[in-house]
């Protein structure tokens, strides 16, 4: 079939879809997949992978339908960023910390684990549904917090994002020094956003931004809190040395306060004794202040280790990301899905655990929804789609994933994220360091307080 035909016909299917009136973030992949089975295996490729026409003189891809898989969009956003001059942006989203070993241990760390598949299960009817705080998320693959997202495509920035996570069902969470505000990334999302916080060294100011957030509906108040100890982003450095742009374009060099109050969040807030976001002294009686005022549900992202998890539940915390920012935060070289055994273990199944970090295949997903986790978040991938392409290609790269993670579902023979059996993980030959998910306890998947 034609794929430009495929696609408007997949467009026409979903839109007669009674799945897309459903109250709370449906996934258009899971829809298609549900309500045909039959036909999906072959829509799937039809649809879903079209990756035809022609490519750049240089292999890249130049529309999303294009892509294969989504690592293909990373060419395609860096010569977009370098097309526009600002290597430094591309720089900024690629970038790990000193020589990106931790962002390598992530994506090797998949490879640590297989995947016991199963024969002879019915799986054509798939749902990926799953249910986190009370909500309901057609995916269990949400947008991770991402800064300055104008930075890789300015005009579309957060809201072309939101707009993409919102077609395919996916949570998204907006980051405190994102360029747009809490309000309109959420009523381009067509639902409120997790709200991602960063401490500030002022109080009155961090109050004022979880008011705001809380205000527009956040359902979940994110605490950053893997950036106290400085960092060396040495891709970045090497790249900024070849933008020749005048810097104060986009930034306020020399003082601190001006820059964070040009961000869409800090607007009408007195930040004049801002001196800096990460709260570099904060400690545990900082999450108890913020505990005692968070009215909702709050998280803590960034933790790494089983000690801190367990100390996070003493402190009343709701949820938390396993995260070391991607990479980009402290160069331990642990992978974020080397630990999450640990912390599924000492958490047991008491809150939801979240995981991010090198996320770029379903069957990456699948892993970690195996071994306790209750969803994932992806950070680069989708700030590739929007460099390079704005609002569509966020949108395939998520569909992309979202059609490779029921793939696997179905070769594993389970139907639900319930039906994700930790035994269905195992140790790949040769793989020294992968803990086992023997001590993971029953999961939970209805967390909703
Ligand atoms: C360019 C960039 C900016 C980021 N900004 C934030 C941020 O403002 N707040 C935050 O909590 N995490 C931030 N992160 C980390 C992501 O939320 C997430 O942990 C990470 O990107 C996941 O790894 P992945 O990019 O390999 O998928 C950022 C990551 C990148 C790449």
């Amino acid at each position: 079939m034609d794929p430009t035909l495929a696609r408007r016909n997949f467009l026409r299917f979903l839109a007669g879809s009674p799945l897309l009136a459903a109250p709370v973030l449906p996934s258009t992949v899971a829809a298609l997949l549900a309500a045909n089975p039959e036909d999906a295996l072959a829509q799937s490729y039809d649809v879903l992978r079209q990756g035809s026409g022609k490519l750049d003189a240089d292999g890249v891809i130049v529309s999303p339908s294009q892509a294969i898989n989504v690592f293909d969009f990373e060419p395609a956003a860096k010569k977009a960023l370098l097309a526009q001059g600002a290597p430094a942006h591309f720089g900024y989203l690629a970038s790990g910390v000193d020589d990106d070993g931790t962002l390598r241990a992530n994506r090797e760390a998949f490879s640590a684990y297989a995947i016991r598949v199963r024969r002879l299960i019915d799986a054509r009817k798939v749902d990926t549904s799953v249910k986190i705080f009370g909500e309901t998320w057609g995916s269990p693959i949400a947008l991770a917090p991402v800064s300055s997202q104008g930075a890789f495509n300015f005009a579309e920035r957060e809201l072309g994002v939101a707009r993409g996570a919102r077609k395919g069902g996916h949570q998204m969470i907006l980051s405190t020094v994102g360029n747009s505000g809490v309000e309109e990334v959420s009523k381009e999302h067509g639902s409120p956003v997790w709200y991602m916080l960063y401490p500030t060294d002022d109080f009155a100011v961090t109050q004022a931004l979880v008011k705001r957030a809380e205000a527009a509906g956040a359902p979940a108040i994110v605490l950053t809190v893997d950036r106290q100890g400085g960092r060396n982003t040495e891709t970045l450095f090497r790249m900024r040395r070849d933008d020749n742009r005048e810097c104060t374009t986009c930034h306020q060099p020399g003082s601190f306060a001006k820059e964070v109050a040009r961000k869409p969040m800090f607007t009408g807030l007195d930040v004049s004794r801002v001196t800096n976001l990460y709260g570099t002294g904060m400690t545990w009686d900082f999450v108890k202040r913020l505990r005692d005022t968070v009215k909702g549900k709050l998280v803590l992202k960034g933790i790494m280790a089983h000690e801190d998890a367990t100390e996070s539940l003493r402190y009343g915390v709701d949820g938390l990301i396993v995260s070391n920012h991607g990479g980009r935060a402290e160069a331990s070289g642990q992978s974020t899905l080397g630990v999450l055994p640990e912390i599924v273990g000492s958490v047991k199944g008491r809150v939801p655990v979240l995981i991010d970090g090198g996320f770029r295949r379903g069957t990456d997903v699948y892993k970690a929804l195996a071994l306790g986790a209750s969803a994932v978040c992806v950070g680069r991938p989708y700030c590739w789609g929007l460099a390079a392409f704005g609002q569509p290609g966020v949108e395939r790269v998520l569909e992309i994933l979202d059609a490779e993670f029921i793939t696997i579902m179905r070769q594993a023979g389970a139907t639900t994220l319930a039906g994700i059996d930790a035994k269905t993980v195992t140790p790949s030959v040769g793989a020294v360091r992968a803990p086992l998910p023997s001590d993971v306890p029953g999961r939970k998947y209805d967390l909703a307080d």
